[in-house]
């Protein structure tokens, strides 16, 4: 393997096979529940006890889920690989972590963490969140919030991703359905500076005609098979 740089994008798909539901699928969570009312600043302003149990539900679920060989078999990659590789995750479950990915940065935040709407600090957080919650920062009650990307809102650390994009020479993007901006137009950058893109997804997604190659396939299959002849190129 010649190749020097590598930026990953996964969604919901990768951890699908773990047990946890995606978003936009026909049993999908936006199918359930109304984005608008569960992950926008105005839904939390109108009704935060609502926002709170819905994400204390999907915190607690990460308890029981595990990692997937898709998980490992990008942890893997980026023992082996010798090259600049970076992990961007629209997902705010910890699989990626848990399965060994260090060179991770999660876009859309994390289900395990807090973040304090009195002195924007972010913290862990473990446990069930509520309007009585306290920062352990600033100490101030009532003003905490999951610490997750809504609607509206600007993705985490995109200037590293895009520097990262803007010298990639291999784009992979695994089970996301192309249907989020920014996350979506993550291809056609890392075409523009040259990179050769893949997409590795059950269903064809939005964007799908921008990948030089298309491979379709549950995650937990076509990830550890993509790796491996990577790693054997
Ligand atoms: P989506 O639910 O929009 O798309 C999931 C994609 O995964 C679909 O294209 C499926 O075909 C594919 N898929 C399902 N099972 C799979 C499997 N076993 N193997 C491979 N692919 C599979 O999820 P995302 O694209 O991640 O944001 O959604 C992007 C963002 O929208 C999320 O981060 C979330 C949501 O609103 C926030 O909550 C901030």
């Amino acid at each position: 393997m010649i190749l020097s740089s590598i930026v990953i994008l996964t969604g919901a798909g990768i951890s699908k096979e773990s047990g946890l539901d995606t978003f936009r699928d026909k049993n999908g969570i936006w199918a359930k529940v109304d984005h608008r009312e569960l992950a926008t600043p105005e839904g939390f302003e109108h009704d935060p006890a609502r926002v709170h149990a819905f994400y204390n539900q999907r915190r607690r679920q990460l308890r029981d889920v595990q990692p997937n060989a898709a998980h490992h078999a990008l942890a893997r990659l980026e023992g082996a690989y010798k090259g600049a590789l970076l992990l961007v995750t629209q997902n705010v479950d910890d699989l990626h972590e848990s399965a060994g990915s260090r060179k991770l940065i999660h876009m859309h935040g994390e289900l395990n963490a807090g973040l304090c709407g009195a002195c924007g600090q972010r913290c862990r957080w473990k446990s069930d969140m509520s309007t009585h919650s306290q920062c352990p920062s600033c100490r101030t009650v009532g003003r905490m919030r999951p610490d997750i990307v809504w609607f509206g809102e600007m993705p985490y650390q995109m200037d590293r991703i895009y520097r990262a994009l803007g010298q990639a020479e291999l784009f992979i993007a695994i089970g996301t359905s192309g249907n989020v901006y920014p996350a979506a137009q993550f291809v056609e950058e890392a075409a523009h500076a040259g990179a050769r893109t893949v997409e590795i997804n059950l269903d064809a997604s939005e964007n799908t005609s921008h990948f030089d190659e298309v491979i379709r396939g549950p995650a937990t299959q076509a990830v550890p098979d993509f790796v491996e002849r990577l790693l054997g190129a």
